[in-house]
């Protein structure tokens, strides 16, 4: 039995033509791209068609793209960057859903003395522009806001956010890791002025990403040292991992027309199976725009962690809402700032597809998923006693 793989927003199947494409610059092609002689000479060719790859997919120039190693380093690299060339600004603004590489930054910086403002969002997870508008002051050097959310896929109007961060001169930044490949990015008419992505997931590998910096926006980089990407971020290239993110990027807008409809496809019928055959469910930022292939479904009294474990047995791979800290099973911080009620964010399974899924593997899950829901309500004497009162 092979497994079914349905956990794409936390890392993706490296494509065979990526990998066909990388491999030459292991064990043959090895050469430094700095160097002066043609065996480097080739390899830096190659990372510039990889650049060239990127900023096609954004529609941005090769010289704003700064190949990282991953998206937390991208992010990290914007947020500090802003903070260096405004060192008089001592203001941040984000939001509470962002992903640990944001928010674990933004909160180590407020016990350092930063003012950090996190943005709520309602139930369904979506963003109110007007407490942006209310937050942003002459004091705030960077706004981060992620293009779309890792555990629910819901969209954040960033092209809008953007629009007002810029009138009050503060640089915008947004972590599209999960956006990248899904959706139609185009920095050529964007308010976006720094942007990050990450290989893995878009069928590259683990351990590359990229940096989206708009031209003429100040930078000051994370890493220091030599001279590669202009300076923006020192250390000898990872060629094989650029040259990697390259073709998957080229591949991801030859295959952009297919997430939207067949990806989409599959997680519509998926979600809607689900629903119909299991009781006391709903779907987290179900009434919001949403990335094509995510569906977050809290399923009422149960355990996620078990569902996933019952899932696991079958070879199914999905991901639960919450994460296990300290030995305490806590809510995720994203179901927790969309109100979700406890009852329903413990149960709660994120399902992300990607190109690479079928039909017959959605078939699979809509067979396999109601019995173990319901198995885990029987054997729950709060979800029995509750389900009794609630049907
Ligand atoms: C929204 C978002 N941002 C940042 C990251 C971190 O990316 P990386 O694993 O490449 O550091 C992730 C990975 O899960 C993510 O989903």
């Amino acid at each position: 039995m092979k497994e079914i793989y349905f956990d794409n927003n936390a890392t993706t199947r490296v494509d065979d033509a990526v990998f066909e494409e990388m491999r030459p610059y292991f064990c043959n092609l090895y050469g430094n791209p700095s160097s002066m002689h043609f065996f480097g000479g080739q390899v830096q060719k190659k990372v510039d068609e990889a650049r060239n790859r990127v900023a096609a997919l954004l529609g941005a120039s090769p010289d704003e793209i700064i190949f990282t190693a991953c998206g937390t380093e991208s992010d990290n690299a914007a947020i500090r960057s802003a903070l260096e060339v405004f060192p008089e600004k001592r203001h941040v603004i984000t939001t509470r859903v962002e992903h640990p590489a944001v928010l674990t930054l933004c909160r180590n910086l407020s016990k350092r003395g930063y003012r950090v403002t996190e943005l709520n969002v309602d139930g369904e997870g979506r963003l109110d522009l007007n407490e942006l508008k209310a937050a942003v002051d002459d004091d705030t050097a960077i706004v981060s806001i992620m293009y779309a959310n890792n555990e629910t896929g819901v969209v954040f109007p960033v092209e809008e956010a953007g629009a007002i961060v810029k009138e009050k001169g503060a640089i915008f930044h947004t972590d599209a890791v999960q956006a990248v490949g899904k959706i139609p990015l185009n920095m050529a008419v964007s308010t976006i002025d720094m942007l990050s992505l990450s290989g893995h997931k878009l069928h590259a590998p683990k351990g590359i990403g990229a940096l989206y910096l708009r031209k003429g926006v100040p930078f000051r980089p994370f890493l220091v040292g030599g001279h590669q990407e202009k300076g923006r971020r020192a250390g000898t290239e990872a060629t094989a991992s650029n040259i990697a993110l390259g073709k998957a990027c080229e591949l991801a807008g030859s295959h952009m027309a297919e997430e939207k409809t067949r990806v989409r496809d599959m997680r519509d019928r998926l979600e809607k199976s689900l629903m119909e055959l299991i009781p006391n469910r709903r779907i987290n930022g179900g009434g919001a725009e949403r990335l094509p292939n995510t569906t977050s479904i809290a399923f009422e009294f149960v355990e996620g962690e078990a569902i996933l474990l019952l899932l696991s047995e079958k070879m199914i791979c999905a991901s639960s809402g919450s994460a296990c800290t300290s030995g305490s099973l806590e809510p995720s911080h994203v179901l927790r700032a969309m109100g979700v009620p406890f009852t329903c964010a413990h149960g709660s399974i994120r399902f992300s597809l990607s190109r690479f899924n079928t039909d017959d593997e959605v078939d699979t899950v809509i067979r396999e998923l109601p019995p173990i829901i319901r198995r885990l309500r029987e054997i729950s004497p709060f979800g029995r006693e509750k389900l009794a009162s609630v049907n």
